[in-house]
């Protein structure tokens, strides 16, 4: 174990102790979890701070490469130890184990390949590519030699892609020539073909041969493995500045563009890592599997980052939990052995859908953590998971936090603190949550709704917004002036345990995914005979919420496969996950007398509701409400 055994609490009453000093003396607390690292260089303050810039450094004047935490320190304690099992999308093609010391030499020699393709130390790296080691290797390679990686998940649309390349200026794109998905192969790399039609910044594409497709490279693009050829696996590791940036991961907001949330070197290890024992209880010989794509954060954090800083293995898996069938994830458990399990909630009802004898057949006997990210879990898929999968003496962390947060916030901590189904429970040590009433006061008594609040800094809060920090300071900073707003609602109880209630912005979580409703809009938008559109979330059992959308035709009569086009576009412009469930052709949008599309009603028309619809009577156009109804899908 990396971490002093007094960091790491064993009970409540450790928890409550620990917790206590962490919020008491931040400084002295996070000093002590840093000192658990390998520094170039100790930091000459722990943090300095103001929520008005907003301005947020960590372990200040600190050197360090997070690669020499992830690997050297463990190639030199456990050379042979597996780093990386990875579970190929067939379940009959090989399984492979790389260890501690074969990794580090992947990573070096990758960053080599980096480094002879002119990449330097702050220059952007765009990679877009499927859940294969190869994916884990460039990401550390990039981190070995200072370059940022900008990870952006391989199901977006190259209309997307080309937006978050030019956004980071990238200098290079790191792709393959397709990826496999269940019975499907992708061709992925025609999608970057067309991203970087509009991408002038992009000077080489290395392409990593997955699929065998026998395409042919362009002059300004390789082949990843001849690349290799021409470098050794001897690469020293780049000093960095605690502060200096080691990644950009692009987020959802509520406006069209993307927001590259900047993550800094120094304070992203420390949290990362330290949420990564406390949550999941990593024991030295467990094997991690987390069911994410490395796109997401939760990937960067907890299937990267957090359990390599640990010295864990983490089992990376590049299929989908539907084949050859939907038992898919439960062999992969048994087979391995796995024993701390992380999934999202969608994932849980989509298999609890299907018949029980999927999760029985396998032996399920070593999980002993199971985990829920990315949205609020029901109490039946929390059952589900529970009586089916842990057999009711696994505990279920049910962790909140955000891209913007770079790591788990608010969770119980396995065999620690006490979970509540449906409630995340706890603040991590650190962390102070509070809650906010309309009126925007903290409220001090539980057994309330309110709007979640972060008190004060921990050291992998998000640094900026990449090219705009104005926008990071209107997002996150102008709310509640000195408080971090992440966004999200909360129900506190009389324990003090948070349940997270769901966004109050106009973000909205598909299947775990934060999809923002204006870029969705824009899309619908672009098309030709659209005058205007509003798209708003409503429940739905499987993906927690789906999308609806509401469109003004220019003329009703001109085409009968709007839905289909309006589809296509979106899925071209974002992304198939973006598509919405309905699309209802409306005579017009509920508006305020100053314009403002009233969203609150169409959430409730789109829901289900038909008559509770509250004070209407301020509408520049109440009759709207009826007709919507009447036309409703
Ligand atoms: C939601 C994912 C309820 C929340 C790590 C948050 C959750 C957004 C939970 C961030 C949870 C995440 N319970 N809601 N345990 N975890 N969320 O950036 O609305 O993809 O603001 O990060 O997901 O999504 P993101």
């Amino acid at each position: 174990m990396i971490f002093d055994k007094k960091l790491i609490p064993k009970n409540v009453q450790e928890y409550n102790e620990l917790y206590n000093y962490s919020i008491t003396k931040p400084e002295s607390f996070w000093s002590e979890v840093a000192e658990s690292f390998i520094w170039k260089k100790k930091w000459s303050k722990v943090l300095k701070y103001d929520f008005n810039k907003p301005k947020f450094e960590w372990f200040c004047n600190g050197k360090l490469n997070i690669t020499e935490n992830c690997l050297d320190r463990h190639v030199k304690n456990n050379p042979e130890k597996t780093a990386i099992i990875f579970e190929p999308n067939k379940p009959d093609d090989q399984t492979v184990h790389i260890s501690y010391k074969e990794l580090h030499a992947k990573v070096c020699s990758f960053a080599n390949v980096l480094k002879n393709n002119n990449v330097k130390k702050g220059d952007r790296v765009c990679i877009y590519l499927p859940m294969v080691p190869e994916l884990a290797v460039a990401v550390l390679a990039c981190a070995r030699i200072g370059a940022v990686h900008s990870v952006v998940f391989a199901g977006f649309s190259s209309t997307a892609l080309a937006a978050r390349i030019n956004d980071a200026s990238c200098k290079m794109v790191l792709t393959s020539d397709g990826s496999f998905r269940g019975n499907k192969t992708i061709d992925l790399k025609s999608i970057v073909d067309e991203a970087l039609n509009d991408c002038d910044c992009v000077d080489s594409v290395i392409v990593l041969n997955i699929i065998n497709s026998g395409i042919t490279l362009k002059n300004n693009e390789k082949w990843w493995h001849e690349e290799l050829n021409n470098v050794n696996d001897d690469c020293r590791a780049e000093i960095m500045d605690s502060e200096d940036p080691l990644f950009i991961l692009y987020t959802s907001g509520s406006t069209g563009k993307p927001k590259g949330m900047v993550h800094s070197c120094g304070g992203y290890m420390v949290y990362s890592s330290y949420t990564f024992k406390n949550v999941f209880d990593y024991e030295d010989d467990d094997i991690y599997w987390c069911t994410a794509d490395i796109g997401w954060i939760t990937g960067h954090s907890y299937i990267v980052y957090g359990p390599l800083l640990n010295g864990a293995t983490t089992l990376m898996f590049e299929g989908v939990p539907s084949y050859p069938d939907f038992g898919r994830f439960w062999q992969i458990c048994e087979k391995h052995k796995v024993n701390q399990f992380y999934t999202a909630p969608t994932a849980i009802r989509a298999l609890a859908k299907h018949p029980v004898q999927l999760v029985n057949k396998y032996d399920l006997s070593s999980l002993k953590v199971l985990g829920t990210v990315g949205e609020p879990i029901n109490e039946e898929a929390w059952d589900w998971y529970n009586e089916n999968v842990g057999k009711a003496k696994c505990p279920i962390v049910d962790t909140w936090w955000q891209t913007e947060t770079g790591g788990i916030m608010i969770t119980s901590l396995a065999n620690v603190t006490d979970g509540k189904p449906t409630f995340a429970t706890k603040p991590m040590m650190g962390i102070q949550p509070v809650l906010f009433d309309e009126n925007a006061k903290e409220l001090d008594d539980n057994n309330k709704n309110g709007i979640l609040g972060i008190k004060y800094p921990w050291p992998s809060i998000a640094r900026t917004i990449y090219g705009d920090h104005k926008r990071y300071k209107n997002v996150y900073f102008s709310a509640y002036p000195g408080y971090y707003f992440p966004g999200d609602g909360a129900f506190r109880d009389d324990e003090g345990n948070y349940r997270i209630t769901g966004r109050v912005d106009d973000v909205v979580i598909v299947s775990g995914h934060n999809l923002g409703t204006a870029p969705i809009e824009d899309a619908i938008n672009m098309h030709d005979n659209v005058v205007e559109s509003a798209l708003v979330g409503f429940p739905h059992d499987v993906k927690g919420n789906a999308l609806y959308a509401f469109v003004i035709l220019k003329d009703d009569n001109t085409s009968n496969d709007i839905v289909k086009e309006i589809n296509d576009l979106i899925a071209k412009t974002i992304g198939p996950i973006a598509k919405p469930d309905k699309i209802q052709v409306v005579s017009g949008l509920p508006k305020t007398r100053s314009g403002k599309i009233m969203r609150r009603i169409l959430r409730k028309i789109a829901s289900g509701e038909k008559e509770k619809f509250g004070d209407i009577s301020t509408l520049l156009n109440p009759e709207v409400v009826k007709s919507i109804l009447d036309g409703k899908i």
